[in-house]
């Protein structure tokens, strides 16, 4: 996958993000999909999107099948699955099929495809199952139906009509356990709620009958979660999940629990930095095993949709490594197996660095750190006050300003994947202007995590101003609820004040807000509605490093839009 031009020359590295070419010089078309290892081979199933020529027109091709010995070139075997020509088939190219995925059934000696298959505008909804006797296919498609009739309380005029029909089923993955036992993890209720549910013995239906607890159950209750990429660890299920944003690019979260059926714990962001809030352009499909490499060596695949030419969309992998329960995802522009090999932790490096000015000395745009290059490092982690700031596997960062007067001390560790950390490298403090009141959508967080879209300042979406009650603000910041801000502010500023609510042109929805000082709950709403009144803070945080606002809807995620107004930090 080394392919900068169309040709089959053997590639050496993954070039995440980058067209990767199959054998035959071609693009990979193999989105949203799964690897299933077979005899010391590697098949890679996938949406094959070649007909696709934008987002409006998801003209279906079929599934695609690639092997590999060596995963990193791959030989194309053809659709395993095609598209058919009678407009009733739901393999009809007028519709969806996204997000294949395949086991094989040592019961029956038979490979099982899931799928996720969708009528245009998404309003079908249905897991459809296909049956193959070899890898490569032909897959027959044996079954498509809903999940199961679960009433979830959805609002009565839902155009889906869930209630009547079942569940819905869209973004999808398939989990086969060590004991032999499958599962399918599954969007259902209108995108909200994530499901998880054994499957039968021969792998072509849920178990049944299906008993909420037992054989299935709501994974991720109303979190609004998409791109399920579950996995195992040491005895500890995984799973890697998107916001759910059409095709743009999200967060990712991590949520852990003891077995597959939950209960399931959100660990976070695995991302840090300024790309954790996109993932790197790139939204989770699945995650495998390394072969051959130490227990906990893992690879995230992603894809980076390209909505204007679905069939250019990039496939992203990334090795990781579980640490201590958890981990951390971190984009590398290059990367081979060699990586995963255990090695010594590099030595320290040098850091450098200083503000960085646009067209004048009295007004610096960032901030500028670099070091040397450090032997058996594979990346370099920064730190801002001793937090993780940002990774990278050059030898430069470019990171925002930090508040006036707020003296920032940065320090940098060289990292091997498989040998841990230096010690930190020598701080540099940096530090531009005086103390003043200061507006926090002038100022750019840590990170900020929200629920939907990301974080707006100044404005609402879509452009309107930001409506608290009766009154538009010129300032302020809008989160999709659930989202999480953390700016650093040093020990420079003594008083917080905003003014919190829910946006008043979203009426739906609720939000609780609270402030964090150093971890420390200083401030804690009621749930506040869009029609309910607007409330004033002035708290004060002397002496805070890291000041965290938190909104989150204590039911659904819904639609809060919460907005915290005026947000300013004041010396
Ligand atoms: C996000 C999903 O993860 C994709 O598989 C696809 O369904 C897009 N949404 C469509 O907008």
């Amino acid at each position: 996958m080394s392919s900068h031009s169309p040709q089959a020359s053997p590639s050496l590295f993954i070039h995440p993000g980058e067209r990767w070419l199959d054998t035959d010089g071609q693009p990979i078309q193999a989105h949203g999909g799964a690897l299933l290892r077979l005899d010391g081979a590697w098949y890679w199933y996938g949406e094959d999107k070649t007909a696709h020529v934008n987002s409006k027109v998801t003209t279906v091709t079929g599934v695609s099948c690639y092997r590999s010995t060596d995963l990193l070139n791959w030989e194309n075997l053809g659709l395993c699955l095609s598209a058919e020509t009678d407009p009733a088939s739901p393999l009809h190219p007028s519709k969806i099929v996204e997000r294949p995925k395949v086991l094989f059934n040592a019961l029956t000696g038979k490979f099982v495809m899931w799928m996720h298959l969708d009528a245009s505008g998404y309003t079908f909804s249905r897991a459809g199952i296909a049956v193959a006797d070899r890898p490569e296919g032909p897959f027959k498609l044996v079954r498509v139906q809903r999940g199961f009739a679960y009433d979830y309380g959805h609002p009565a005029d839902d155009s889906r009509d869930q209630r009547t029909h079942g569940n819905s089923f869209l973004d999808m993955n398939l989990f086969l356990d060590d004991d032999g036992r499958a599962y399918v993890f599954h969007v259902s209720e209108n995108l909200m709620t994530l499901y998880v549910s054994q499957l039968r013995d021969d792998f072509t239906d849920f178990r049944r009958p299906e008993k909420l607890g037992v054989t299935w159950n709501r994974a991720l209750v109303n979190r609004l979660r998409e791109g399920p990429a579950p996995f195992k660890h040491d005895g500890q299920y995984y799973l890697f999940t998107s916001g759910c944003t059409f095709w743009d690019p999200n967060a990712t979260l991590l949520a852990r629990a003891p077995h597959p059926l939950g209960p399931w714990e959100n660990l976070g962001e695995p991302f840090v930095g300024p790309g954790a809030v996109h993932s790197h352009r790139s939204q989770p499909t699945s995650v495998f095993a390394m072969p051959g490499a130490p227990a906990g060596s893992f690879v995230f695949m992603a894809d980076r949709w390209k909505p204007r030419e679905l069939r250019d969309s990039r496939h992203v992998w990334l090795p990781f490594v579980m640490r201590g329960g958890t981990t951390t995802l971190d984009f590398r522009r290059q990367w081979d197996a060699s990586i995963f090999t255990p090695k010594p932790a590099p030595a320290a490096p040098t850091l450098q660095g200083g503000l960085r000015y646009a067209n004048s000395v009295f007004h610096p745009v960032g901030i500028r750190l670099e070091w040397p290059a450090v032997p058996g490092a594979d990346g370099y982690r920064l730190y801002a006050d001793g937090v993780a700031a940002a990774f990278t596997d050059e030898t430069m960062i470019e990171l925002p300003l930090p508040l006036p007067g707020v003296s920032q001390a940065y320090t940098v560790r060289a990292e091997a994947l498989a040998g841990g950390q230096s010690p930190d490298s020598n701080p540099v403090t940096l530090r531009f202007g005086k103390p003043r009141p200061c507006y926090l959508s002038d100022c750019e967080p840590l990170s900020a995590f929200t629920g939907f879209g990301e974080l707006v300042r100044d404005r609402a979406w879509e452009g309107e101003a930001l409506r608290l009650g009766d009154r538009d603000y010129a300032k302020g910041l809008l989160a999709h609820v659930d989202s999480d801000l953390t700016y650093l502010i040093g020990n420079a500023y003594s008083r917080f004040t905003a003014t919190i609510g829910l946006h008043a042109h979203r009426p739906a929805g609720q939000a609780c807000f609270s402030v964090e000082a150093d971890n420390r709950e200083i401030f804690r709403s009621e749930a506040i509605r869009a029609s309910g009144q607007p409330m004033e803070i002035d708290l004060p945080i002397l002496g805070t490093r890291r000041l965290r606002l938190r909104a989150w809807n204590p039911e659904t995620i819904g639609d809060g839009h919460a907005i915290w107004a005026d947000a300013l930090v004041h010396p």
